[in-house]
């Protein structure tokens, strides 16, 4: 990367709980700027690599009281919520900077009504879409586009407000929970009836900083809890990186017509967004569509992402907050990385917590094990504490290789409610 950012921080606060915050918190650690790396609230992993404190990632005044008493020079926020809530905007009022955007920029992610009326507006690939408050309008339109369809809650509902109905009668009783049941809440007062889209979903992560923004190395999430991509969807069951389907040429077409326009679009209307703008991408047949914007790292695309870049991720994250982006490009290693996402059975809806987990005394080559919803018991065991516990994350030559050191530490691990799906990465694995 050059030019080299200068004066880095010397210590970091890093909110979030999750897998993505502790490969955030390894990739911090790993800088050759040696920062002091914190962590709230964290969980039992990340507390074996950093100091963690136990205030909530929603509570934005508390994260600022944290951050003044730790003199955390930087704040890199993992999750939506507090991004949302204005995390960014106080901690900038009381001085200290920040990774992620602002309560504006967020919205992007908050309000998926905001976001196609941006995609429009500005000419951006993305599915026809009604957006409706009322039942009945609401299903006259379902009639009029048939099924599949997808009814997508305006708000954040925790990665539950999207169903892709099969049928009419599928579609029908979505429109119904969430403009008539209050199923998520006031994040359903509003609803997208948005036209089906076809073909392979990719995540790109873009560092944005204004105008300026840098493209993560593209990777591939496994949304669904089933193998064979059936069942329910997740908040994602594994993640592989590079995504070969998404060769160099189709990767500048990608750049073309949706990064630099997203960026562009983003600062026309306003917003001064630094942060991680997570484009999903549907690769259609006729080109690639816009599914979403984030506004934050992905997770668990985070876990195979951040390994493998060979440069600083402090200096690239504190460039961005600090507008200082343009002209900085990324040094990735060759290797592929897979992250297997330990879930507990049961998720994504019920499953029980606080089952004890036994780790193996060596784990394959290139491989670590990343926590999500882990905790300690009252005797010091480490145990589940959420749907995804544990990301086994491997780096490797190959997407094979790193698929069996990956597969080979879950097996080793164990846990009495453990669950993964058996074939991340099958999808390019078994490509013709
Ligand atoms: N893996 C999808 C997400 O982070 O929203």
């Amino acid at each position: 990367m050059s030019p080299v950012a200068k004066q880095l921080p010397s210590s970091v606060l890093v909110v979030g709980a999750g897998g993505r915050e502790h490969a955030l918190v390894r990739a911090l650690l790993a800088s050759p700027a040696k920062p002091r790396v914190l962590c709230a609230p964290g969980n039992a992993g990340i507390a074996q690599d950093a100091t963690c404190f136990p205030v909530a990632a929603d509570d934005i005044a508390g994260l600022v009281a944290l951050a003044q008493r730790e003199k955390a020079e930087f704040v890199v926020v993992g999750p939506e919520v507090p991004l949302s809530l204005g995390l960014v905007d106080a901690l900038t009022k009381a001085g200290i900077p920040a990774y992620g955007p602002k309560a504006d920029g967020a919205r992007l992610e908050a309000s998926k009504v905001f976001t196609k009326q941006i995609l429009l507006k500005h000419g951006i690939p993305t599915a026809p879409a009604g957006i409706f408050t009322e039942v009945q309008p609401a299903l006259d339109y379902l009639k009029q586009r048939g099924a599949p369809i997808v009814i997508k809650a305006d708000g954040l509902a925790a990665g539950k407000g999207v169903v892709v109905a099969q049928t009419l009668g599928e579609a029908e009783v979505a429109v119904r929970d969430m403009l008539a049941g209050n199923k998520f809440g006031s994040a359903g007062s509003q609803i997208l009836i948005e036209d089906c889209m076809f073909g392979d979903e990719t995540s790109i992560l873009v560092v944005v900083s204004g105008r300026d923004y840098v493209i993560l190395p593209v990777s591939q999430d496994h949304k669904r809890i089933g193998d064979g991509d059936t069942g329910p969807n997740t908040g994602g069951m594994g993640t592989y990186s590079p995504a070969e389907v998404v060769t160099p040429e189709l990767l500048a077409r990608i750049d073309r017509e949706i990064v630099r326009p997203s960026v562009d679009a983003i600062a026309a209307e306003g917003i001064e967004f630094r942060g991680t703008l997570f484009i999903g991408i549907m690769l259609t047949a006729s080109g690639p569509s816009v599914l979403e914007y984030n506004t934050r790292f992905g997770d668990p695309e985070t876990q195979v992402v951040l390994p493998r870049l060979k440069t600083d991720v402090l200096a690239l994250l504190w460039a961005a907050a600090r507008g200082e982006l343009r002209g900085m490009s990324l040094d990735v290693r060759p290797d592929a990385a897979l992250c297997v996402v330990l879930a507990a059975r049961g998720y994504p809806d019920k499953f029980p917590k606080g089952d004890v987990i036994t780790f193996p005394a060596q784990l394959p080559p290139q491989t670590t094990v990343l926590h999500a919803g882990t905790a300690r018991n009252p005797a010091g065991q480490i145990v589940t504490n959420g749907g995804r516990v544990l990301g086994v994350t491997a780096l490797a030559p190959t997407l094979r290789e790193a698929a069996a050191r990956a597969y080979a530490a879950c097996e080793q691990i164990e846990c009495a409610s453990k669950y993964y799906r058996r074939d991340i990465g099958a999808r390019q694995l078994n490509r013709p």
